[in-house]
């Protein structure tokens, strides 16, 4: 199971667009991932809550008040109520903007003519639990992409700095790729992503700048690495050299033409 659940290592890092090309649009907007796909994005970042009426949408806070017209704790509102409100207007380059569900999203990503894949992050509302995996992997096989034939066809993967997440999507559709999240000894080291059965693991660049030789390691109990949010080119050659396998970043666009020049 480990050897057909985990991604081979690629040519070069892959770029992710964490949250869309979201320096330049509002993160998590139709427009932020429209334009991370035009700029050659291999990977779309997301995270998802649950609405009061158990709709996944995409958004980052617990509440909405940062990334849009309105104010409230997403877990406490409708996915109607969301629809109301503005979610591009915040951001400096935004246009007015609706909340994106993960269906939409999903849409947008296995329409586009190259294999794109979805790092889907599930952040956790006490309120919710195992429901935000349980409603996640129904939509995942709603859209067929719940049992990949291999990690190299995935389209989808689950990422989570929550073990107990992990694990549940591990147990539930075990040919899914998962990343565990984290920074600590344990995370490095493997024994976290051993526990849980994680198909990779997921370090900042401020740790990885640190400790280069958790890639390697990872690689050798046959794990990828994936590294966010990687932004400035020091860091970018430095995740090429010591050999991440997806680096999650706000700048796609310069982040391909940095890996790929001329
Ligand atoms: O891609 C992982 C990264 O997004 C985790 O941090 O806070 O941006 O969700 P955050
Ligand atoms: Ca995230």
């Amino acid at each position: 199971l480990a050897e057909v659940s985990r991604i081979r290592r690629q040519r070069r890092p892959a770029v992710v667009a964490h949250r869309g090309a979201s320096a330049d649009r509002p993160e998590h907007t139709l427009a932020a991932y429209e334009l991370a796909l035009a700029q050659g994005a291999e990977g779309l970042e997301c995270d998802v809550r649950l609405t009061r009426d158990h709709q996944l949408v995409c958004v980052h806070d617990r509440t909405v008040d940062r990334t849009s017209s309105g104010t409230g704790v997403v877990s406490e509102m409708t996915l109607a109520q969301l629809r109301e409100l503005d979610f591009g207007s915040w951001h400096a380059r935004g246009a007015p903007a609706s909340v994106l569900t993960l269906a939409e999203l999903l849409t947008l990503t296995l329409d586009w003519p190259d294999p794109v894949r979805l790092f889907i992050e599930t952040k956790h509302p006490v309120r919710y639990g195992a429901l935000v995996e349980q409603l996640l992997l129904a939509e995942l096989h709603r859209f067929g992409v719940a049992a990949p034939a291999s990690a190299d066809h995935s389209r989808a993967v689950v990422i989570s700095f929550s073990p107990a997440a992990v694990w549940r999507v591990r147990r539930n559709a075990p040919m899914l790729p998962t990343i565990l999240l984290g920074e600590t000894a344990r995370l490095l080291g493997g024994s976290a992503a051993t526990a849980v059965g994680a198909t990779g693991i997921g370090p900042s660049i401020v740790t990885l700048r640190d400790h280069p030789d958790a890639v390697d390691r990872a690689a050798a109990s046959g794990r990828a690495t994936y590294c966010w949010t990687v932004d400035e080119y020091a860091d970018v050659t430095h995740c090429a050299r010591i050999g991440v396998d997806f680096i999650a970043t706000n700048h796609p666009g310069r982040v391909r033409e940095w890996l790929e020049p001329g």
